[in-house]
């Protein structure tokens, strides 16, 4: 099983403080099947500024620290990138960090708070250049969940969205449940992963959510979001 988003990176963001809770979670991981993760620390969302080089440092401890272990994960290094004003800027002087090693994917969260007039235009242009924006969960923003034509757009432009697992197996989170349903049922959702930070607070639960969408979209939903998350991983082309 393949993951493309989570925090696993120590003391960086809002993923584990200590290096044991980075391997639980990692191991949480092997438990839940997954054998490749992409590992995506938060860049410019406010709280958490994580820089190409911070990352990268970052990456090969924990990648050292799995190796110590024997930990059966593999690991690759990128971002969870806010889309801010800067943002054409940076991206063009190649400061952020691809999904997958050929930079044909990245990882783009909306901002929390309001939908900026830019983010159209930068997302067009990174399609332009051949590049697929992944929009990370969509279903837990209100510029999306309660916009879905704002969604459809950003798709019809060629931009992917990665639901997060848990939105849709928490009975806590009603209204990422509902969205979560809503998104999927109208095929605006391309590939899901777990976000996973802790392994109590905001654990992968991505086995239940697989069993989820079996049960709710049957298995060829199930077999298009576990390819994609591969697909991306590896650089290769997703399944719309
Ligand atoms: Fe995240």
């Amino acid at each position: 099983m393949y993951d493309i988003h989570s925090h696993l990176l120590v003391g960086i963001d809002d993923g584990p403080a200590t290096i044991e809770d980075a391997l639980l979670l990692a191991e949480a991981a092997v438990l839940e099947g997954v054998t490749h993760s992409i590992i995506t620390p938060h860049q410019h969302n406010g709280m958490w500024q994580n820089d190409k080089a911070t990352v990268l440092k970052k990456f090969d401890e924990l990648q050292k620290a799995l190796q110590d272990v024997n930990s059966l994960l593999k690991i690759r290094p990128s971002q969870e990138i806010q889309i801010q004003s800067y943002f054409m800027d940076e991206f063009n002087r190649g400061e952020y960090l691809s999904l997958d090693e050929s930079g044909k994917y990245y990882l783009i969260e909306f901002p929390w708070h309001g939908y900026p007039d830019y983010s159209e235009p930068y997302l067009q242009n990174l399609i332009d250049q051949g590049i697929t924006p992944v929009i990370a969960h969509p279903e837990r923003q209100r510029a999306f969940s309660e916009n879905l034509p704002r969604l459809e757009k950003l798709i019809e432009m060629g931009c992917i969205a990665q639901l997060t697992a848990t939105s849709l197996v928490e009975p806590r989170h009603q209204r990422a449940l509902e969205a979560s349903r809503k998104m999927i049922e109208r095929d605006l959702i391309h590939v899901v992963a777990s976000d996973a930070h802790h392994i109590i607070e905001r654990p992968h639960n991505l086995v239940k959510a697989y069993d989820e969408i079996d049960r709710l979209y049957g298995v060829d939903k199930l077999d298009q979001f576990r390819t994609n998350a591969q697909a991306i991983y590896q650089g290769n082309k997703v399944k719309i």
